[in-house]
């Protein structure tokens, strides 16, 4: 909001937002990360998405986690200085401001460096996520003096500060992009990083470069919607769902049939997922086959009443809880728009915090498919097409989305793993089928199907008794979760009437403001 009232645009908002969430949010997301920012530039219509997705060490190989008998090495690509890609996020924020913004770097990071200086009071879920990765964090010195109170858990109302982040922030501020992957921040990432066992290089920083991706673009019954483009899975995954459902009778459906649909249709497009997708700079991916209404159609043909059994469709071989990341949603008053997800994947990323830096490492090479078939921490599974190889970016759910309809324009997405795209899914046909508004999209009960494990996996109020009862007698497994997940944002205009409307998702910390 300081941004925005002292003359900056959404895109500058954006850099700030994303600056202050890495140091009052350290477990979900920062410059030790990644994320996409998808852009809506309203002069010109411009849309598209900046890549800031982690990359495999150019030391990586396709076999870094398994041991001699290739078998994946518990923790291995999940703690430690072992587990981390090279981050995005810097040279993301530098890209976006000096491409798009309208004030200066130095002034965008400004509140980031000021919380992270002057420090903030930690809340409930900052605590109940170092708690859980406690041991984690105490392996790293660094990791364990910034976010613990000497060594333990620190207590509500502990007041952390970051000098050395400020540091770094600071460092970024004055040189851009090159006061993270040059001069001495990069010898101190550099330095912890193959201290603590890791590959790093500095080359590989040096090298680092945001891409400027085209969105992938589907529609449903005459809307738009605008949604991520590869690495990550989510704007194909929501395409091809939207266009299954498209071609089935679902609005002349009950509820539990309806449902039933979309159970169907979740399980084919994370089929998908698994079998096709990954970086398209390495892998070759027909992005437009996967997102046609003919596949669909195909595909759609074998949605009967009853639930398909994963094993039954042609795919991987099968063999947690994602409680992180971070999402927001941005419109400005001249209607441009951002809707970003960045991430370090796991709650504090790796845990591992190179000495003098203040940046926790991300653990996003988890995201990649250590081995064919073998779940990552999401249950995930893959294959050759999201193998690690050098410089390679791990395949993603993350789903920035704008919804475009006859009178509306949506800015959404959440955190949550691969439920991702269910969730950014299920809200989106709420609001393509004008039922509600941002904040009946955002509390809605959720559920869902990722192809493996072959059950659906639900909130606790998701379906009623008799919706139950349908999917178990059509063949469904349920299972409830126990947590509720996620954490939408959403943002909307209603162009006709000019109104702005915006809604944070009840189960998570977050805040919709209009001014
Ligand atoms: O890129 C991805 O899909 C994951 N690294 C996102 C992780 C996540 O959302 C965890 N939060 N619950």
């Amino acid at each position: 909001m300081q941004v925005l009232a002292k003359g900056g645009n959404a895109f500058d908002a954006a850099v700030a937002v994303s600056a202050a969430l890495a140091v009052v949010e350290p477990m979900g997301s920062g410059l030790g990360g990644g994320g996409f920012w998808l852009l809506h530039r309203q002069r010109d219509g411009l849309q598209l998405m900046i890549d800031g997705r982690e990359r495999a060490p150019l030391k990586a190989r396709h076999d870094m986690y398994l041991d001699k008998n290739g078998t994946p090495v518990p923790g291995l690509s999940l703690n430690g200085a072992l587990a981390a890609g090279i981050p995005g996020v810097p040279a993301a924020l530098d890209h976006i401001t000096r491409k798009y913004g309208r004030l200066t770097l130095a002034e965008n990071l400004a509140p980031a460096i000021r919380l992270a200086r002057d420090g903030f009071p930690i809340y409930e879920r900052y605590r109940r996520l170092a708690e859980f990765r406690l041991e984690a964090l105490s392996d790293s010195p660094a990791a364990a003096a910034t976010f613990l109170d000497q060594g333990f858990l620190p207590e509500a109302g502990f007041q952390l500060k970051q000098p050395d982040l400020a540091r770094t922030l600071e460092r970024i501020a004055a040189k851009g992009r090159d006061g993270f992957y040059k001069g001495d921040t990069a010898h101190k990432l550099v330095r912890g990083v193959k201290k603590a066992g890791g590959i790093w290089s500095k080359k590989d920083l040096r090298d680092y470069r945001i891409v400027e991706r085209k969105p992938v673009v589907a529609s449903y019954h005459g809307a738009r919607i605008v949604s991520a483009a590869l690495p990550s899975a989510g704007g194909i995954v929501l395409a091809q769902t939207l266009n299954i459902l498209e071609s089935l009778p679902i609005r002349q459906s009950g509820p539990a049939l309806r449902k039933h649909y979309i159970i169907e249709a979740m399980r084919r497009g994370y089929r998908d997922r698994a079998r096709y997708l990954g970086d398209s700079d390495f892998i070759k991916v027909d992005v437009d086959a996967l997102t046609s209404k003919q596949y669909a159609d195909r595909l759609s043909e074998g949605i009967g009443k009853r639930a398909t059994p994963s094993k039954s469709l042609p795919g991987i071989e099968p063999r947690r809880l994602g409680t992180d990341t971070t999402h927001f949603s941005i419109l400005d008053r001249d209607g441009n728009r951002v809707a970003a997800t960045l991430s370090v994947n796991y709650p504090f990323g790796s845990a591992f915090m190179p000495a003098g830096t203040g940046v926790v490492l991300n653990n996003e090479m988890d995201d990649f498919s250590i081995k064919p078939g073998v779940g990552n921490v999401y249950g995930l599974v893959g294959n050759g097409a999201n193998a690690i190889a050098p410089g390679k970016r791990p395949l993603s759910s993350m789903s920035p989305t704008f919804i475009e309809t006859e009178d509306a324009v949506v800015v959404i997405g959440t955190p949550g793993g691969s439920r991702i795209i269910s969730m950014v899914l299920l809200a989106s046909l709420e609001c393509l089928e004008g039922r509600g508004g941002a904040k009946d999209w955002v509390a809605l009960k959720r559920y869902h199907h990722q192809y493996l494990p072959d059950v659906v996996q639900h909130e606790a109020g998701a379906f009623t008794h008799a919706e139950e009862k349908f999917l178990e007698d059509h063949g469904h497994k349920l299972e409830t979760i126990n947590r509720n997940y996620g954490n939408m944002q959403a943002v909307v205009w209603y162009k006709k009437s000019n109104r702005v409307d915006a809604a944070s998702d009840p189960r998570g910390e977050g805040l919709a403001t209009i001014q």
